[in-house]
C-alpha cells in the first residue's frame, strides 16, 4: 500500500522547492525584454510540469489498479537485457530442481534458466497484469518446464514446507511490505541444502551523499514504482538467515541513476 498522506507533502515540498530554484534562476538571467520573456515561460513551463507531475501522483496513489498497470508496463521496459544481466544470471543461473521465484514480472530471469537444471517453477507475482509477458518471455527462451503462476504476494506464500530446491528473488524485496515475513517462507518453503538466491538493489551507506539521494527521491520513487524504498536488505538477511551459510556481495549495479547503483547478491543455503 502507498501511503499518500505520508509522501504527498514531501515530493510537493520537493517540486515547490524546484519551482522556487528554477524561479530564483531565471531572476537571476533577467536582463532585457527578450530575457524576461524568457524567465516567463520558464516559471510557467516548471510550474506545469509540477503540477502535471504531482497530479500523476496522486492519481497513481489513489488508483491501486492503474499503479499496477504503470508498474507493470514500467517494468516490461526497463527489463531489456543490459550490463547488469552479468549479475542477474550468475543468481538466477544457479536455480535447480524445484523452484519458487518472488515476483517474476514480465520474466527477466527467464534468460537465465538453464532448461536442463529446472524441473518445475513456482511464480509468486501479486501483480496479474505480468501474465501475457510471463508466458511470452518463456516461449521466446524456449523454456520446456512448467511454470505454475500463483497471483500471491510472498507474505502469502503457501507451497508445501520444505518441498522447494531453490527460491530465486531479484529486484523484489524492495517493494514487499514485510521482508522479515517473506523471509520466513522462503526458509518454510526450502529442502535443507536448499539454495534461496538473491539480487537487490539496497539503501546506501547511512552518512554518505548517495544515501541523501536515496532519502529525497524515495517519496515520488515508492509511488511510481509501486512501493519500492531503499532498504538495509543485507542487514535483514545477516539478521533472519542466522545458521544458514550465506554467501553475500555488495556490488554497484550498472544503473543509469546513482540511487539505484548499490547492489548485492548472493546466495543462503538451507542447514541440512
Ligand atoms: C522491480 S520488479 C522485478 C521483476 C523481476 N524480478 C526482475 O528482476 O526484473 C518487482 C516485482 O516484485 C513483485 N512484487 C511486489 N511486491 C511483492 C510481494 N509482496 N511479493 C512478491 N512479489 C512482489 C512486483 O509485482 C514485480 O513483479
Amino acid at each position: 500500500m502507498v501511503c499518500l498522506c505520508c509522501y504527498l507533502p514531501n515530493i510537493c515540498l520537493q517540486l515547490l522547492s524546484a519551482s522556487v530554484l528554477g524561479f530564483i534562476t531565471s531572476r537571476f538571467f533577467d536582463r532585457g525584454k527578450r530575457s524576461q520573456r524568457f524567465a516567463r515561460l520558464t516559471v510557467i513551463l516548471v510550474s506545469t510540469l509540477t503540477l502535471v507531475f504531482t497530479l500523476f501522483l496522486i492519481a497513481l496513489s489513489s488508483a491501486p489498479g492503474l499503479r499496477q498497470a504503470w508498474f507493470a508496463k514500467l517494468c516490461v521496459t526497463l527489463s531489456t537485457p543490459g550490463p547488469l544481466d552479468v549479475s542477474r544470471c550468475e543468481v538466477a543461473g544457479q536455480a535447480y530442481g524445484k523452484v519458487v521465484e518472488l515476483g517474476p514480472g514480465p520474466g527477466t530471469n527467464f534468460r537465465c534458466y538453464e532448461d536442463a537444471k529446472i524441473e518445475q517453477l513456482t511464480g509468486i507475482e501479486p501483480n496479474e497484469y505480468f501474465k501475457a509477458e510471463l508466458m511470452a518471455e518463456k516461449a521466446k527462451q524456449n523454456l520446456t518446464f512448467p511454470v505454475e503462476q500463483r497471483w500471491l504476494r510472498g507474505e502469502e506464500l503457501d507451497v508445501e514446507p520444505g518441498t522447494f530446491d531453490s527460491v530465486v528473488g531479484t529486484h523484489v524485496l524492495c517493494t514487499v511490505e514485510d521482508v522479515v515475513g517473506v523471509l520466513s517462507n522462503v526458509k518454510k518453503a526450502l529442502k535443507p541444502g536448499g539454495t534461496y538466491l538473491f539480487m537487490e538493489h539496497v539503501a546506501a551507506e547511512e552518512g554518505t551523499w548517495l544515501r541523501t539521494a536515496q532519502k529525497l527521491v524515495e517519496p515520488a520513487f515508492t509511488i511510481i514504482a509501486n512501493s519500492c524504498r531503499f532498504k538495509n536488505i543485507e542487514g535483514i538477511l545477516r539478521r533472519e538467515m542466522i545458521g544458514w551459510e550465506c554467501d553475500i556481495t555488495a556490488f554497484d549495479g550498472p544503473m543509469p541513476l546513482p540511487p539505484f547503483v548499490p547492489h548485492i547478491r548472493g546466495s543462503c543455503i538451507k542447514p541440512k
